[in-house]
């Protein structure tokens, strides 16, 4: 594995000092302005319970406090040094007893069925495994009519995917065509695209 993989490697599972430096740099860059670009496209719900799924360094779970007045806000990622980061980003409110932040793979989320109104996954699906189970464990944590967000940087369609994939083992750049397959599979409705076509950004709203 050549140098640049192995750095890359840790956007699918941050470890040691590179997982360090990789989800310092999740929390700046683009991912800001395109986790907001997204999130125009949700209602983000004022109260109950909001899931954040492979959280990465945790600035997403702030984004989505600052839109929502009294919601309680999770994170979970199966990196520890995601999740550490997570934690420090959110300290305050945690404190507060508004955050909480889990160490867990979306292949078994630690919550009971009903338990979300939301769940977001901002630049992570393409590294779940078996994507239709993944997905329908996502579903199973929703409450009826609650609502997924997906906000994915590189919409499939860009030409460089190719590229990532070849660099970054186990990461598939979905099309909005896949994920809407995938997510009708695992019982999702109403599955909406929205796309930044020049910056090939792709955001997908779905609903249990
Ligand atoms: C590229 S980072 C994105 C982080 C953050 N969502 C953001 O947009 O800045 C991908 C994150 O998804 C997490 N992840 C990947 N596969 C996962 C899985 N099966 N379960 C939970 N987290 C996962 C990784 O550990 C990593 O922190």
């Amino acid at each position: 594995m050549g140098l640049f993989s192995k750095i890359f490697s840790n956007t699918r599972k941050p470890e040691g000092f590179w997982g360090r430096m990789i989800v310092a740099g999740m929390n700046g860059g683009s991912h800001g302005a395109m986790a907001s670009w997204g999130l125009d496209f949700a209602n983000v719900p004022a109260e109950g319970e909001i899931i954040d799924i492979g959280c990465g360094g945790g600035a997403n779970l702030a984004r989505l406090m600052g839109r929502s007045l009294h919601a309680k806000v999770t994170g979970v990622d199966y990196s520890r040094v995601s999740v550490e980061k997570t934690r420090k980003v959110n300290a305050d409110a945690i404190a507060e007893g508004r955050c909480q932040v889990l160490e867990a793979s979306v292949a078994g989320l630690p919550f009971k069925d009903d338990t979300f109104g939301m769940a977001t996954a901002f630049e992570t699906v393409y590294f779940w495994p078996e994507i239709e189970k993944s997905f329908a464990e996502v579903r199973r944590i929703l409450s009826p009519g609650g609502i997924f967000l997906i906000v994915n940087e590189d919409d499939g369609l860009s030409g460089n995917n190719e590229k990532w994939e070849k660099m970054i083992e186990g990461m598939h750049t979905y099309t909005p065509d896949e994920l809407r397959t995938h997510l009708a599979a695992a019982g999702f409705r109403d599955v909406t695209v929205h796309r930044n076509e020049s910056k090939h950004w792709l955001c997908i709203t779905t609903v249990k």
